[in-house]
Formats: C-alpha cells, sequence, structure tokens
C-alpha cells in the first residue's frame, strides 16, 4: 500500500472532497487526522469511516494558536507528519459591487491564511525529516469567475503560495503541489441554487460534474513516491473546463 504507517493530516477532512480525501489515504494504509472546525461533521464522518486508522481535531485553521495546537498534537502523538493537504475552504460569492467587506475577508483567511498557518508550522518537522507533501486544494476559479472575486483571489493565492513553497522547500525532499478542481458534486456546491448547479454541469465538456473521488485519486497520486519529482505544480481536475474559452 503508498501510504503504510504514513502520518497524514487534512483540513476540512469532515465532508465533501475531505472526507473523500481521508477515506483513500486510510484504504491505502496512512493513519489519517481530520481537521475541521465542525464537530458534528466530524462526529458523522468518524461514524461512516468506522476505522482505527483516523483520529480528529476539532479547530479552526484561520487561527494560529489553535493552528500550533493541532500540529504539535499529530506530532507528539505520532512523532512525524508525511503529508499535509490544505483543503479546508469557503465560498461567499457576488458581484464585487454587492459583496460586504466581511465576505471578503473571511474567504481570505479560511482559503488562503489556513494554509498558510498550516505550511509554517509543519514546514519546520518536514524540514526535520528531510521528507514531506504538502498538497494544496486551490479551484479552476482560479482562473478567474464572475461573481467570485474574494474566492479566485484567495485561489490564485494559494496557487502562487504553492510555488514559492516549493521553491522554498524542495531541497528538503519535500514537494508542494496545488489541485485546482471544476465543479465537484459536495455540499458546498449543491448549497447553489439547483438551476445554477445544472447550468454549471452543463457548462462542462463532459457535460457532468466531477466526484470528490476524482479529487482524492489526484491528491493521493501527489502524494505518493511516483509523484517526486512533481513540485510547485497546479493539476486541473476539471473535464476540462480550464482549457477554452467557449465550450459547445
Ligand atoms: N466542490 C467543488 O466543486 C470545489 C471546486 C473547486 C474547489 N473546491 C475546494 O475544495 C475544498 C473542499 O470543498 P468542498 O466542496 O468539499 O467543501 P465543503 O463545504 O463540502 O467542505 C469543506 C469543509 O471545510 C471545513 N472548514 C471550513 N472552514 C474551516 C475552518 N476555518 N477550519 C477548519 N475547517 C473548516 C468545513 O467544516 C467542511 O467540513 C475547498 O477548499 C474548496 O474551495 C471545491
Amino acid at each position: 500500500m503508498r501510504f503504510d504507517n504514513q502520518v497524514i493530516a487534512v483540513t476540512g477532512g469532515a465532508q465533501g472532497l475531505g472526507f473523500a480525501i481521508v477515506e483513500q489515504f486510510i484504504e491505502e494504509g496512512a493513519q489519517v487526522t481530520i481537521i475541521d472546525i465542525d464537530q458534528k461533521a466530524i462526529d458523522q464522518a468518524l461514524h461512516s469511516l468506522s476505522s482505527d486508522s483516523v483520529d480528529s481535531i476539532c479547530s479552526d485553521v484561520t487561527d494560529a494558536a489553535q493552528v500550533n495546537e493541532i500540529i504539535s498534537t499529530i506530532k507528539e502523538k505520532h512523532g512525524r507528519i508525511d503529508v499535509l493537504v490544505n483543503n479546508a475552504g469557503i465560498i461567499r460569492d457576488n458581484v464585487i459591487w454587492k459583496m460586504p467587506e466581511e465576505d471578503y475577508d473571511s474567504v481570505m483567511k479560511v482559503n488562503l491564511k489556513g494554509p498558510w498557518l498550516m505550511c509554517r508550522e509543519v514546514a519546520p518537522i518536514m524540514r526535520s525529516q528531510n521528507s514531506g507533501r504538502i498538497v494544496n486544494i486551490a479551484s479552476r476559479s482560479w482562473l478567474g469567475n464572475v461573481g467570485q472575486s474574494n474566492y479566485s483571489a484567495s485561489k490564485g493565492g494559494l496557487v502562487s503560495m504553492t510555488r514559492v513553497l516549493a521553491l522554498e522547500l524542495g531541497k528538503n525532499n519535500i514537494t508542494v503541489n496545488a489541485v485546482a478542481p471544476g465543479l465537484i458534486d459536495t455540499p458546498m456546491t449543491r448549497s447553489l441554487d439547483p438551476e445554477v448547479y445544472k447550468m454549471l454541469e452543463q457548462s462542462n465538456p463532459c457535460k457532468k460534474a466531477g466526484k470528490p473521488a476524482d479529487i482524492a485519486h489526484t491528491v493521493a497520486f501527489l502524494s505518493s513516491d511516483e509523484a517526486g519529482f512533481i513540485n510547485g505544480q497546479v493539476i486541473h481536475v476539471d473535464g476540462g473546463k480550464s482549457i477554452g474559452a467557449s465550450v459547445q
């Protein structure tokens, strides 16, 4: 198994893409910690996984003191951290002339500051191990999307941060990459107006939404030995939505 006994932390791991990523790593032998702000969702996730290979920490990734605590707890328990997946993220969509300042701030905090805080805590541990993998969940929207000036900027920032950390940490045998999903069927996207969801599916070259497992497979590949020379890249997993200006 590719991740036998590896210690893996997944933020936002209680539902949606994060949950699928957690499932994938457990299937492949890892010891996984779910980090999520929603205790109810954590309880449901632990119940449905029903595995000795998973534990959880209910915390907010935007709070520096809590992030310090998260990483020390994992390090104390397992002695190392092999893979960090920064997946927690939120949307607060609106055109800029209707977007409240707090919706800009909250999206930037969760989607960009959260991963930065997590990476800052994990980097010294991975450097001292001389090994590690970081996978950041960006979005196809980093290319630009109407109604997402906050979200696209946060994910564009996350892509830039991925590239910087790849440069800073590569010499320590640590790779840092990003996955940019298109529309995937999760609680986040199901919170959209059903008509908007249908329109988004139809605007995809594959005429459908992706499944959480599509993202989990890509994250697992980037975290595996096979991907050891892939560093600082963004992999779009979006049915081809990012490759053209117009779709028939
Ligand atoms: N679903 C999609 O179509 C899609 C597309 C592109 C990118 N993404 C990205 O994938 C990631 C996961 O999305 P999803 O659709 O599974 O979302 P989701 O809302 O279903 O799940 C997100 C999880 O993150 C947790 N979370 C939110 N804020 C947190 C915080 N401050 N600290 C800790 N945990 C927090 C939530 O409790 C939730 O469990 C996000 O970064 C999102 O931007 C999703």
